[in-house]
């Protein structure tokens, strides 16, 4: 798994796989995230005293995880992403030095408008990262990832967020954005980066 991941982020700045993760792990990650609920905050939008919730930007709530002690349900995610890491700074010198990552949730009804990773206060966002946690996703429950081309005028990608899958991006290639869902949508997102975050 890992050679298709660098072969395809090498040659495509993106990578899509199916069943990364099984029903299974999915069921109790899950079971976390219903445990945790109550811990979710408002996903916020601009810098600093400009900092605030705007729904017509973005609707999801999160949970951060601590990456140096993720739960153990975690693990195998965990352990991927960190060879993922390792092996984009050995074989192709990304010089990435750490990660972050969070649980998100969309309600139903909401959507994430376009917009790039890296940016503002995120400039050293090298790689993102997207895990799809629902149990079960119909196409009509909507809520794709659209990835565009960098100048965004075309559309490379519309991406299911089925049970299981992942994706893996460049942050500073790709505008995209999250179509609304028409049911609670859920994630785990992250991002590697070119320093260590305090
Ligand atoms: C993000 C994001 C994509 C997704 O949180 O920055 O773009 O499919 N998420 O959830
Ligand atoms: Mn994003």
């Amino acid at each position: 798994m890992l050679d298709i991941i660098l072969q395809q982020l090498h040659d495509h700045g993106m990578v899509q796989l199916a069943n990364v993760l099984d029903s299974s792990e999915l069921t109790l990650i899950n079971d976390f995230i219903e445990e945790k609920k109550n811990e979710f905050l408002p996903a916020k939008v601009g810098h600093g005293a400009q900092r605030m919730r705007n729904e017509a930007i973005r609707g999801d709530y999160t949970l951060w995880l601590d990456p140096k002690a993720p739960p153990e349900i975690f693990q195998k995610l965990t352990l991927l992403l960190g060879n993922v890491l390792e092996a984009l700074n050995s074989r192709y010198y990304f010089g990435l030095r750490d990660l972050e990552y969070h649980l998100a949730y969309y309600p139903e009804g909401f959507f994430y408008s376009r917009h790039i990773d890296a940016f503002g206060k995120d400039p050293s966002r090298v790689v993102s990262f997207v895990f799809y946690l629902n149990e079960t996703w119909n196409k009509e429950d909507a809520g794709e990832l659209v990835i565009y081309n960098h100048d965004g005028k075309e559309i490379l990608q519309k991406i299911t967020p089925a049970p299981g899958t992942m994706v893996i991006f460049l942050s500073r290639e790709f505008p995209h954005e999250v179509l609304a869902c028409h049911k609670e949508r859920r994630s785990l997102t992250g991002w590697m980066h070119n320093k260590i975050l305090e």
